[in-house]
């Protein structure tokens, strides 16, 4: 029986399976109002009808000034959750569980300007502003806004959130110390702001819905931290509310000569490390493409849930054919069944 198609329960998460869509922003927002469209909606349903198990929406901005481009989706406001519910229930009706990560870019928000950051740091690399230094009241209405789009998740039906402590944005700007240059209580304890927005949102979820964090476990700029440095940052999250991390790397600037190997499964490793140190659930993501690779990362019992974002980009269907491909039984649409004559 291959493992990627056995289920899986946290609190009052329920996958039929262990395979995960994750975030991926589509830029599609052609209103600019953050508003998610048809798109979204087809974009998430279809590979809900491919049979994925957990379905992250993308990287969705809890503040205007939060989105990468003006094309993000948002909800930083009650007026989205109708347009996200209409998704979701979508999503559900195919048997698919489906979260939403919540973001800010921070310092990488490209259309604002000035964008906001910890510090005054501008991001390396072209077409970035210098960013406005957080006031410490202006974080702590981020910290809330935090919490108030995971009211509105749940208020939206969504099974689970994402907080995006990863790539470069907010959250990682904060417990870096190549960009948090402050003095005050955020500066002088580089995981409290993250730990505070997981609180926030975590009192604002019921209790027994899972919370998902996504990390970058290590970063590839010059002095860039390693995973050992960030052990106790990532452990501050879990205590304070976080039920699964979902390890990712870099995205804090552009990588030192060699310093990124990317190839199959690269950031694997990395995840197994969180999870035996931490003693939790663990996505792998990054380069899982082949329905065999992910399959190992489970029989290996190196995760608990294997993301497969760009091949889901080019297959919707992605699980089915795993499922085709390793002998399980797959879920396909009866509408498509002629299409597997086998
Ligand atoms: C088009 C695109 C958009 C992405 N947007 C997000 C995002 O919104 N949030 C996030 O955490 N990662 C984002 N990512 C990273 C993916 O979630 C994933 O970690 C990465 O693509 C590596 O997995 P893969 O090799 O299976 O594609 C994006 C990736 C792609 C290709």
């Amino acid at each position: 029986m291959a493992k990627l198609f056995t289920p899986y329960q946290l609190k009052n998460l329920n996958l039929k399976n262990r395979i995960v869509m994750p975030p991926m922003c589509q830029y599609a927002v052609e209103t600019g109002d953050g508003m998610p469209g048809e798109w979204h909606n087809v974009h998430y349903i279809s590979r809900a009808v491919g049979g994925t198990g957990l379905i992250i929406a993308e990287m969705t901005a809890i503040h205007p000034d939060g989105r990468i481009t003006n094309e993000d989706t948002g909800i930083w406001d009650d007026h989205f959750i109708p347009a996200w519910r209409h998704i979701v229930d979508g999503v559900h009706s195919y048997g698919t569980a489906i979260g939403i990560q919540l973001g800010h870019a921070g310092r990488k928000a490209e259309d604002a300007n000035p964008p906001v950051a910890p510090s005054a740091v501008r991001y390396d690399g072209e077409g970035y502003n210098l960013p406005h230094e957080l006031t410490n009241a202006e974080a702590e209405e981020l910290i809330t806004a935090y919490g108030e789009a995971a009211r509105r998740a749940v208020e939206a039906g969504f099974d689970t959130v994402e907080i995006h402590g990863a790539h470069g944005y907010l959250i990682h700007q904060f417990h870096s110390p190549l960009v948090n240059k402050r003095e005050d209580e955020f500066g002088k304890d580089l995981p409290l702001f993250g730990e505070r927005v997981v609180q926030a949102v975590r009192a604002a979820v019921p209790q027994d819905m899972a919370v998902i964090m996504r990390v970058s476990a290590r970063e590839y700029v010059e002095s860039g931290y390693e995973v050992d440095e960030m052990i106790e940052t990532f452990r501050r999250y879990r205590d304070a509310g976080v039920d699964i991390m979902h390890v990712s790397s870099g995205g804090e600037g552009p990588a030192r000569k060699g310093a990124m190997q990317v190839g199959p499964g690269y950031q694997v490793e990395l995840a197994t490390i969180i999870r035996e140190k931490l003693d939790m659930p663990v996505i792998a993501v990054g380069l899982l493409d082949e329905f065999e690779d992910a399959e190992r990362v489970l029989e290996q019992d190196q995760a608990d849930l294997v993301a497969v974002g760009r091949a889901m980009l080019r297959d919707p269907y992605w699980a089915v054919h795993a499922a085709k491909s390793l002998g399980a039984d797959a879920d396909v649409p009866v509408p498509y069944l002629r299409g597997y004559p086998n």
